[in-house]
């Protein structure tokens, strides 16, 4: 339980002299959900572009299961994104591909795998985030977008990583799919032991399936903590923070 599997460590970027992270440390374990959140512009998709791999650090490292990722090679680098399930921002599905080809994606594109057993792949991620079989041949512009979401959830967990990055999986949705998001991210979690990072500006979802939180204000860690830690926090911004957020203290502890 106590296994590292994300270590990030002083770390700093810096594009065009404008400081966008600066010095973020905090450790993440196996099998838990650790939630990000912070207003607009504080840096969370960046953290996790280190994590794998898109962005290197200014200075300071990140490791990803024990690797350093600034330092692998195009191959381990490759490696490493198979073990990473990343639920982009904007959802990113492919529009001109269908949902079985966007799910099965990573197998189209790197393996010589049978159409049908691309399908019944796609199929299984599609059940466990509870979505039928008569959606497979659908495009993405026919969903809605809580579909849309599940459908990105679904090609993120295609490989069967060990590490699943979520970022913003509740934004644009309604509070009722909102909360099946959250369901879904505890149910994945449970039945597969991954770990999970959740970047959210959705403080009752934050509260609600997080083991710990972090919260980053402009590049830097404000505080970190498990959520009935984070909701007693005298820190003025913390304060401020969830009760700009989050005026349902009372629900939660
Ligand atoms: N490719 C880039 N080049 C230069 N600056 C960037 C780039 N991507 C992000 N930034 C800057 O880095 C800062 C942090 O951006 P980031 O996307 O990490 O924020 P965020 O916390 O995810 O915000 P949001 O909640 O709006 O998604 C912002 O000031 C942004 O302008
Ligand atoms: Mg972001």
């Amino acid at each position: 339980m106590n296994e590292v599997v994300v270590k990030v460590e002083k770390l700093y970027k810096e594009i065009e002299g404008r400081k966008i992270l600066k010095g973020v440390s905090f450790e993440v374990r196996k099998g838990e959900i650790y939630s990000i959140i912070g207003g607009s512009g504080s840096g969370k998709t960046s953290i996790t572009k280190h994590l794998v791999g898109l962005w290197k650090p200014t200075s300071g490292k990140v490791w990803v299961f024990g690797k350093e990722v600034a330092t692998l090679s195009q191959r381990e680098l490759d490696e490493l994104r198979k073990n990473i399930g990343y639920v982009f921002q904007e959802g990113a599905l492919f529009d001109s591909l269908r949902v079985w080809e966007n799910v099965g994606f990573y197998f189209l594109e790197h393996t010589n795998m049978k159409t049908e057993d691309i399908k019944k792949i796609a199929l299984s991620k599609l059940k466990l985030v509870d979505l039928e079989e008569d959606i497979m041949d659908l495009m993405p512009s026919e969903l809605s977008g809580g579909m849309r979401k599940r459908v990105s959830i679904a090609r993120a967990i295609a490989t069967n990583p060990h590490l699943i990055i979520y970022d913003e999986p509740t934004s644009g949705l309604d509070p009722i799919t909102s909360r099946l998001i959250d369901k879904l991210i505890l149910q994945l979690r449970d039945k597969t032991g991954s770990t999970a990072i959740v970047v959210t500006h959705d403080m009752l979802s934050a509260f609600t399936i997080s083991d710990r939180i972090l919260i980053l204000r402009k590049g830097e860690v404000v505080t970190e903590g498990k959520p009935e830690e984070i909701v007693n926090s005298t820190d003025p911004f913390v304060r401020e923070f969830i009760e700009s957020g989050f005026p349902l203290r009372d629900r939660i502890i």
